[in-house]
């Protein structure tokens, strides 16, 4: 199995029964060896740097019924809030202050924000902070509406395909929600010029290791700038309620194959991952994550936004408490760095 670890080191790739047999495979040699190889990769093209992102949660209102989200629209027990742009420009006025230059707005596929606003609030926060970044978070929108966001200014947009299979994406979403979509979606994006991410849960409900590996070849094939990945954790409110949460071990994992897969790829070792286990998030970053992004929210809406129970937002989470994020960071032996933090090749 090492062999197999020392192929993907070296190419990139590995074959779909390859990745079944390393994703099942328990010799803690080999998982120590894949993570020492993922290491590796990330340094060569990231140093020891760690790029922050102000992550703003613009809205849990969601026209969308996703099986696994607590935000979602059948949820009645959420108490739903939306930010304006006033709101929203505050979070960056604070973030820029703490050394965030890049600000991630996401929210549910809430209609209040068309293009119009949308325009509004991109070209504000571009004109106040034009060393900064702006990343999307904000679901499924038509080509024209990308590409008008992305002409206001927007650099990155953010989408996870939540699986590449079909039949798992249906057990997972209501009917009119398609894979199809998603990935035209994704493409689009791609196609218009932004750093787009795409990525999945961990253990989400019926996921197979072949989903896993699935998912991971569609990683390699349509080289994403950015991948978001982090273990399920269910919702109270959800018909997923009694399912098991994910695995943080199996999400650092995919961690390792990903970067090994995609040197200069845009990590994130997720809040998802660190709401799960204890220094989930440091362990991310050992494992070839290089991205971390703190809640910036106003505090008040901060427990609104619950995607699953038990989430983080306090803490070195919270952006407010850069400080206690970076002593962690630096702790295991990386840096907290101010910069924008785009996507890099090594060519
Ligand atoms: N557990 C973990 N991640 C979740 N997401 C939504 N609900 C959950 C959950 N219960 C993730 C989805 C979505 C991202 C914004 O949050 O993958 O794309």
């Amino acid at each position: 199995m090492k062999k197999t670890v020392d192929k993907l080191f070296n190419e990139g790739i590995l074959s779909k029964q390859e990745l079944i047999s390393l994703l099942e495979c328990n010799d803690d040699v080999v998982n120590e060896f894949l993570r020492e190889c993922a290491v590796k990769k990330r340094k060569e093209v990231y140093s020891n740097h760690v790029y922050i992102r102000g992550l703003i949660e613009i809205s849990n209102i969601c026209k969308n019924d996703c099986f696994y989200c607590g935000i979602r629209k059948s949820n009645k027990n959420c108490s739903r809030y939306r930010l304006n742009k006033s709101d929203i420009l505050s979070c960056c006025e604070t973030g820029y202050k703490l050394g965030f230059r890049t600000f991630v707005l996401q929210g549910g596929e809430d209609g209040y924000y068309t293009d119009e606003i949308l325009i509004d609030i991109i070209s504000s926060i571009k004109k106040e902070y034009p060393d900064c970044a702006v990343t999307l978070s904000l679901g499924e929108r038509t080509k024209e509406s990308y590409k008008k966001l992305y002409d206001a200014g927007a650099d990155r947009y953010l989408l996870r395909h939540e699986t590449a299979n079909n039949e798992h994406y249906s057990k997972l979403h209501p009917a009119e929600l398609t894979l199809r979509n998603r990935m035209e979606c994704l493409r689009n994006l791609k196609e218009i010029g932004f750093q787009t991410g795409c990525g999945f849960m961990v253990g989400s409900p019926f996921q197979t290791i072949e989903n896993i590996a699935d998912d991971l070849l569609f990683i390699a094939e349509f080289k994403p700038h950015m991948v978001g990945i982090g273990p399920f954790i269910p919702h109270i409110d959800t018909p997923f309620k009694n399912e098991p949460a994910g695995d943080a071990e199996l999400t650092c994992k995919i961690l390792s194959i990903i970067r090994l897969m995609l040197p200069d790829v845009l990590l994130p070792a997720t809040t998802a991952l660190g709401s799960v286990e204890k220094e989930g998030r440091e362990k991310g970053i050992l494992c070839g994550a290089n991205v971390v992004m703190p809640n910036l929210s106003p505090k008040n809406v901060r427990d609104k936004y619950m995607l699953y129970n038990n989430k983080l937002s306090s803490g070195a989470e919270a952006a407010e408490s850069l400080n206690m994020l970076k002593e962690s960071v630096k702790k295991i032996g990386y840096e907290v760095v101010v910069s924008r933090g785009d996507f890099k090749t090594k060519n």
